[in-house]
This record gives C-alpha cells, structure tokens and sequence, in this order.
C-alpha cells in the first residue's frame, strides 16, 4: 500500500548546488553572497526594502513585541486559534494576550467583534492568516487607525500569497513570516521580519542584531559596534540562507502547485459539504491561495478521530491543528478573554488538515478524496 504521507520536502532547483557553495569557501566568493540574494529576491517578491532574515517566525514576533515599546499590563488582541509563538511574543513583554473569538468560515480573526475588546490599555492587533488565507485586512486597518493602535501580521503560512495584491506580512505596521520544514518555503528553522514603516528600519536591524549597530558597520557608515538598544540573537545563520536562496527562487512553482492541490481538494470535498458532513474553506474577498493547508471542519466533533483512523489504516495521514490558546495552561495564566470564545472551541475539535505537498500527484490527491468519502459512508 503506497502511503500519503502529510508533507513532503521540496527539494529546489539550486540547493544541493548553493550549498556545495557555501561548503567550498573561496576568495572569489562574495562575503554573505546568499543572504544577499535571499533579500534581493525577497525584496522584489514582497515591494518592500524592510526586511530581515531571522532564526524563525517567532522570532520575527518577537521582534514586533519589542519594536511596540510593550509595557507589562499592555494589552495585544489576538486569535486564540493560533500557535504559542504569537502570545508568547507578547507575554514575554508583560504584555496580555487578549485572545478574541475568529469567523466560523475563514477562521481568522473576526473583524466585527475586535472594537469590543480595545481597552485604554490596547497597543496592537495581531491577525493570523490561518492557512495562508488572508484576514480582513481593511477592515482591520481602519479600526486600527480608528484606536491609534499598531496591526501586526502573524503571516507563518503565507508566502505566496495575497491580499487585494498585496504580499500578506507586508500590509500591517510589522510582518513575520515562517521559513519552518513546515512550512511552503523552508529552510529548516527560519523566519523573516517585516515592516513596512521606514521609521521603524534601524531600530529592528539594532534589536535582530543582539541589541548592537552591527550592520551599520557592516554596511561601512560606523568603524567600530556597539551595544545600542535591547536586542537578541535574531540572526539566521549563513548555511541556512543558502538553502532559503535556492527554495525562494522556487516560490512561484511551488505555490502553483499546492494551489492546484488545494483546488482540487476543494472541488472533490463539494460533495461532502452539501450533504451536510463537512464545512470546506472559505476565502476572504481580495485574499489569494497558497495551498499552505488543506482543512476540512467534520459536522460532528466525534467524527474526527474515526475519520482520522480510518485514513490513517489506508496509509494516509491527516491531523487536527491548534489547541485554542485561551483553553492551555500557559494561555489561562498569561491571556485574558474578554468574552466567550464559541466558534474557536467549536471549530478545533472539527478540523482536519489533509495532506499536501507540492510534488503530490492528482492520483494522490484522488486517493484521499475518495478515502475521505468512504470513511463518511463508514462512521
Ligand atoms: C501562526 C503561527 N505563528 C508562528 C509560528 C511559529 O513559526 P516558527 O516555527 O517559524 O517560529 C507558527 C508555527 O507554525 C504558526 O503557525
């Protein structure tokens, strides 16, 4: 029996061959010759100058905390469905997730209720592009302007894709992308910081580099470094960008690819949804596809592990995704919920995220449509 597995590795073009490169030092070769030319394609990629390669996404949020001026008791509003990464930014500040309830079809946060939980204490929002799929960004902009708050975009999934064409990531005040082996883009760990506002450019290349001018020197303006703000250990590390060159001058494929994937998940699973079994995907008006993940939402919570299992004994792998944040231990402690979070604690016991990968064949992506029908017909 040939299994589907739930996601396999590109390998680009170019990566076995800038990492020869990078593992033959030579004097020809230009002194961090890859980042270079991960910013250069990234840059192009995303109509933006202000970016920085970083150790992860989380990091990269970690980045925004700080460049927030967050102060303890300073409340950030966020999706509880999400990862730990993007509470953990705040909380590491002393600041409060305030954790708000996402839309039953897109997932992400819900616009129409986020006014209801700004405080004189509220600094940011944070949105989630849940699967690569775009939140209301202009709704979520205005109300930020409205409450002189900051927009941060937890844009882990998204590369490759758009809002009303613009690069998710690239539309807040800050952005953090994931370059995770998760994720479409990937060199193992990595990330990359975002932000769009000039006036925000010096400060993170001091917090990203240990607190220190480093890359003024670098760039030659200063002779000597020094410590000049708080900061980390932000950096990626130079074996890494050769990989995430090669991968990212890939991007274009790869997220056609899953796209198509994607599509014809969601064309196959129609039948499912009007019988009343499963919920497919929605799309935010203006939002693309990056094929990041394919998610079904089973009618009935009980139903999921059959569903899994039954996959699962036919060598398919499916899996559920977040735990909601405000319902862990670590999100009781540090979050505040300022109302009852109905559709996030439904929607997690139903979802099921399907395999996808960018070589998958269409055989493949048959064999799980038709799979998934027959386990309905079973439970
Ligand atoms: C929404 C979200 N934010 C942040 C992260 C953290 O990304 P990284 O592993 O690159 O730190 C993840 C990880 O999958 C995520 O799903």
């Amino acid at each position: 029996m040939e299994k589907i597995i739930f996601n396999k590795r590109f390998l680009a073009r170019n990566e076995a061959n800038y990492l020869g490169q990078y593992l033959t030092p030579s004097e020809t070769v230009e002194n961090k010759q890859f980042e270079k030319k991960c910013i250069s394609i990234i840059a192009k990629k995303l109509k933006s100058s202000f970016v920085y390669l970083t150790s992860s996404c989380t990091a990269a949020l970690e980045v925004s905390s700080i460049l927030s001026d967050l102060e303890p008791g300073d409340e950030v509003i966020m999706p509880s469905f999400t990862f730990s990464s993007t509470a953990n930014a705040v909380a590491l500040r002393g600041g409060v997730p305030v954790f708000v309830d996402i839309k039953p079809d897109t997932l992400n946060i819900d616009e129409r209720i986020i006014n209801l939980a700004i405080t004189s204490k509220t600094k940011a929002i944070v949105v989630v592009h849940y699967a690569g799929l775009a939140c209301n960004m202009n709704a979520i902009l205005k109300l930020a302007k409205d409450n002189g708050l900051l927009v941060i975009e937890d844009a882990a999934q998204a590369i490759g894709s758009y809002y009303n064409g613009m690069p998710l990531g690239t539309i807040g005040d800050f952005g953090a992308i994931s370059f995770h082996k998760t994720k479409n883009i990937q060199c193992g760990e990595g990330g990359l910081f975002i932000s769009s506002n000039s006036q925000y450019h010096d400060r993170a290349a001091h917090i990203i580099e240990k607190g220190t001018n480093r890359l003024e020197k670098i760039n030659g303006s200063i002779d000597k470094y020094e410590w000049v703000s708080l900061g980390s250990s932000y950096v990626l590390s130079d074996i890494q960008t050769a990989l995430l060159a090669a991968q990212l001058l890939d991007e274009e494929q790869v997220t056609s690819l899953r796209a198509a994937i994607w599509q014809q998940y969601h064309l196959g699973l129609e039948e499912l949804e009007s019988d009343g079994l499963i919920t497919r995907p929605s799309i935010e008006k203006g939002s693309s596809v990056n094929g990041h993940i394919y998610y079904i939402l089973i009618s009935k919570p009980h139903n999921r592990k059959l569903i899994a299992e039954y996959l699962a004994l036919r060598g398919i792998s499916a899996y559920s995704h977040y735990e909601p944040l405000h319902l862990s231990p670590a999100g009781r402690q540090y979050g505040h919920i300022p109302f009852e979070l109905n559709i996030t604690e439904d929607i997690a016991p139903r979802l099921l995220r399907l395999p996808i990968w960018p070589l998958m064949t269409p055989v493949h992506v048959q064999k799980v449509i038709t799979e998934l029908i027959s386990a309905f017909h079973m439970v």
